[in-house]
């Protein structure tokens, strides 16, 4: 860690070294290119080297930038500003020194993306723009924009004013206070109070124009036909009981639902030029669409027997409208169930498995799993970390994801792209958006554009230091990667105590729940502890109390028996509310030796970790150790014996 400080604070010896996303090849040269303000950057065009690619030559005497296209003449000027070490739109004007090289690169996958929620916290255009800027810096060029959701529709829709006067303002700022626990209630533009903000046209013309200047398109997301709540409170009818407050989803029994949505995503169309337009089409709950007479009706009509195959109907029908206006879909991977759309691109969120089906099916797919691109979560340690959604996704994390892994040349082929998601419902403030991009950002771009074998996380470290650096400059709020905590420490080393390994009897039967398998039945005692992520393998969850005995072999002096137990609300992860420990020399004979009860109101969210047991001065041969489920998942960590 030291070296690569000091290594940042030098900087490397080649201005060539420190670019990202790292190029497909690098050749030294001999000596070093002084640009003086005024002079011109050479660029070419050779129709042979691939789309968005282009090679950088640097001499003594000038620099070169071939390309096929404008994009490859574009990334090839932010390599050279990266290496100058000014903005690729003062590169002509302002004075630098390069090294001579030559690079050649390319992109891996078309799509490099970033999706910003402005639903959950609206954002300023003023962010959005800054964003931008910085997505230009490392290459990245879609910018995926989540504008309508429960907690507010984003966008001035001019057919159907109310979205944004009733649908865009909601009661509370914190999405705990209005979402969680709150009336989950909306209000008129200019209530007293009132939180929330739309984009009007211009505005969003304005993005769309400044994405464009920097290669970025801008691709909007409507979603339907759930997440919907907001257009069911200002427009009733669009849903099956036609009452506000009563449906998440949108009514596909009705043909007015469809108008509105032809509507809505022609002015989108209007808007946005994106080939792409994301449709949603992700965790629909479809409970009124069993009994709505409406979509009964449909359903009878059309032949369809599932709820899943309305929702497929619904798609279908929206496919073919944005495919008759010239473009195609993009939806979350629940697009495949009840049968895809015919041309439609899965964006596969739920892990990889739906982005493969959708390539096996013929389709193009986004990747964007959970486990890798959700950036939502936590990127240190919690107890340094700003409140949010998801437990612990390092920047390590985020670059070590391949997303064409274990596929064929043909599967490969078509995956689209790859995208690293921010969910907003913890994410305030612009500043704090800014924190949670920055540098797992860089580490989703290198995994978009680099190939793999040009991939070293190490050598990126060191380049992030120096990209943050830059960025801090510039004004942005950057997570300190000098100074990661890194995951729980008792994760990092094997633990040694007298029960690892030992026999474990599950008194109430085996009862890890099967919803999360992460760990098996002989974590409990394997002497490996779990890391700040529940799913990392080492937690087994329990839905029911865990009660076992352990067998030690042979009576032993003990001392102390304890359990760390993960407290995460927010996924229904809790702290037992009681813990008893029993000890005994045969088996037979259980002496009590202590009752630990869980103490503190409950938090609505947060992420904790706290021992739950007792000192225990006796001979033992068995522990039983049970810890009371207060209903939802227990989450027990190695128990401890000393
Ligand atoms: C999603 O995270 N619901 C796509
Ligand atoms: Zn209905």
């Amino acid at each position: 860690m030291m070296l690569q400080l000091l290594l940042a604070l030098i900087g490397t010896a080649h201005t060539y070294d420190n670019i990202t996303p790292v190029p497909t090849s690098v050749e030294a040269g001999v000596g070093c290119y002084r640009h003086h303000a005024g002079a011109q950057i050479l660029r070419l065009h050779d129709a042979d080297l691939p789309s968005e690619g282009y090679i950088l030559e640097v001499g003594r005497k000038g620099v070169t930038v071939t390309s096929s296209d404008a994009a490859g003449t574009f990334y090839g000027l932010v390599t050279l500003a990266q290496m100058a070490g000014c903005d690729y739109s003062a590169l002509e004007a302002e004075k630098w020194k390069v090294d001579c090289c030559r690079i050649e690169d390319a992109p891996r996958y078309e799509y490099r993306g970033l999706m910003t929620d402005v639903s959950r916290h609206f954002r300023s255009k003023e962010f959005l723009l800054r964003h931008l800027d910085a997505m230009a810096t490392v290459k990245l060029n879609r910018l995926h924009i989540h504008l309508t959701d429960a907690a507010g529709w984003r966008m001035e829709v001019e057919s159907y004013p109310e979205l944004t006067k009733t649908g865009a303002w909601r009661t509370s700022a914190s999405y705990e206070d209005w979402w969680i626990t709150g009336d989950r209630k909306y209000v008129s533009e200019g209530t007293p109070g009132a939180y929330g903000g739309y984009y009007t046209k211009e505005d969003l013309r304005e993005i769309v124009a400044y994405a464009a200047e920097r290669h970025i398109t801008v691709v909007p997301e409507i979603e339907m036909p759930g997440h919907s709540e907001e257009v069911c409170a200002a427009l009733p009818w669009t849903c099956c009981t036609g009452r506000p407050y009563t449906c998440p989803d949108l009514c596909p029994g009705k043909e007015s639902t469809f108008e509105f949505l032809e509507k809505v995503l022609a002015e989108v169309m209007d808007i946005f030029p994106s080939e792409y337009i994301h449709i949603g089409g992700d965790e629909a709950p479809k409970v009124h669409w069993r009994t709505c007479p409406d979509c009964q009706k449909r359903m009878e009509e059309e032949g369809i027997s599932t709820v899943e195959g309305l929702q497929s109907y619904l798609i279908t029908r929206i496919e073919k409208f944005i495919e008759a206006n010239g473009r195609h879909i993009i939806g979350w991977d629940e697009i495949l169930e009840g049968g895809l759309a015919p041309n439609a691109t899965v964006m596969s969120w739920r892990g990889v498995d739906g982005g493969r089906a959708a390539i096996e099916a013929g389709h193009a797919a986004i990747m964007t799993p959970g486990e890798w691109c959700y950036i939502d979560a936590r990127q240190d340690a919690p107890f340094k970390e700003p409140l949010a959604y998801g437990n612990y996704m390092p920047v390590s994390k985020v670059y070590s994801y391949d997303p064409s892994e274990g596929m064929d040349e043909n599967g490969k082929g078509r995956v689209m792209g790859v995208q690293a998601n921010l969910w907003a419902e913890y994410v305030m403030t612009d500043e704090m958006a800014e924190y949670m991009y920055w540098p797992r950002g860089f580490a989703l771009a290198e995994v978009a554009w680099s190939q793999p074998s040009r991939k070293d996380y190490d050598d990126f470290h060191r380049r992030a230091l120096g990209l943050s650096g830059r960025f801090r400059d510039k004004g942005y709020n950057v997570f300190d990667l000098a100074n990661e905590y890194g995951n729980r420490r008792e994760s990092l080393v094997p633990q040694e105590h007298m029960a690892v390994g030992c026999p474990v009897t599950y008194n109430n039967g085996s009862c890890i729940s099967p919803s999360y398998p992460s760990a098996g039945e002989g974590s409990l005692n394997d002497g490996l502890c779990g890391g700040w992520h529940y799913k990392d393998g080492r937690w087994p969850g329990f839905l029911t109390d865990l009660d076992i005995t352990l067998d030690l072999g042979t009576v032993r002096d003990i001392s102390s028996v304890g359990c760390t137990f993960m407290q995460a609300t927010l996924h229904g992860v809790r702290y037992p509310s009681s813990v008893e420990v029993y000890y005994s020399p045969d088996g037979e004979e259980f002496t009590l030796a202590g009752v630990q009860e869980r103490e503190g109101p409950e938090p609505v969210s947060g992420l904790d970790f706290e021992v739950f047991g007792t000192r225990c001065e006796g001979r033992a041969r068995f522990i039983r150790y049970v810890a009371r489920n207060p209903g939802g998942f227990l989450f027990p960590d190695e128990i401890i014996v000393r």
